[in-house]
């Protein structure tokens, strides 16, 4: 049977891509990551793709800063679907989709966020936390709808706050945990074990 094929995008260095892309090639999961796209022409996360042979491009954003402007979204959902994934992942991928893009994807896009949602939501979310106070903070993922970090949540994981953690100590333990579930989700996307009613996600 075909391969599960997804296409990750980001902004950043590209961890949790590599731990999906490691997940995948290692067999651990029935997944291939077929493409991986970036509105950040040097980001990390292209040269972490191409390393590992998988094709990698930069497509430019447009002229907002949070979101794609509609000629550009629609080349990134055009390339997508030229690759004919099955899935899209965003990795640290810093804008916002709209309508075109979910429409072509319904409840085929996910995202990570660094916090508990519905805590937090929004940019620096381990600093949002550590600045609020909590004790126990950690990431989530969930179907990405019209709203910011706002979709049914399919799986959370925990990490402790410590009395002496900076931003980075925090952001690095929670990324510790997101490159665990992340596959995680993705292989369970892959063998059909997740439904949604509503905000309700089912794992079978
Ligand atoms: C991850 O920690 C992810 O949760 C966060 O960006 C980081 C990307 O790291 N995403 C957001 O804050 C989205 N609102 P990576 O490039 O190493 O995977």
């Amino acid at each position: 049977m075909a391969l599960f094929r997804v296409g990750i995008l980001g902004s950043g260095k590209g961890s949790n891509m590599v731990a999906i892309a490691e997940a995948c090639a290692a067999g651990r999961i029935p997944a291939q990551v077929v493409l991986v796209l970036s509105d950040v022409p040097d980001a990390g996360i292209l040269q972490q793709a191409r390393a590992r042979g998988i094709p990698a491009e930069y497509l430019p954003p447009g002229p907002f800063r949070t979101k794609l402007d509609p000629n550009a979204e629609a080349a990134y959902v055009a390339r997508l679907q030229a690759a004919q994934v099955d899935l899209v992942v965003l990795a640290g991928f810093m804008r916002v989709l709209k309508e075109q893009f979910l429409r072509a994807y319904p409840e085929r896009i996910i995202n990570i966020h660094p916090s508990l949602l519905p805590a937090f939501p929004g940019l620096e979310a381990w600093k949002q936390a550590l600045d609020y106070g909590v004790k126990v903070t950690g990431c989530t993922v969930h179907f990405v709808d019209a709203g910011i970090d706002s979709g049914p949540i399919i799986a959370q994981e925990t990490v402790p706050v410590l009395p002496d953690d900076t931003p980075e100590s925090l952001h690095a333990r929670i990324q510790a945990v997101e490159h665990k579930l992340y596959p995680r989700v993705v292989g369970a996307l892959a063998e059909g074990r997740i439904s949604v009613k509503g905000r309700l996600v089912i794992w079978k």
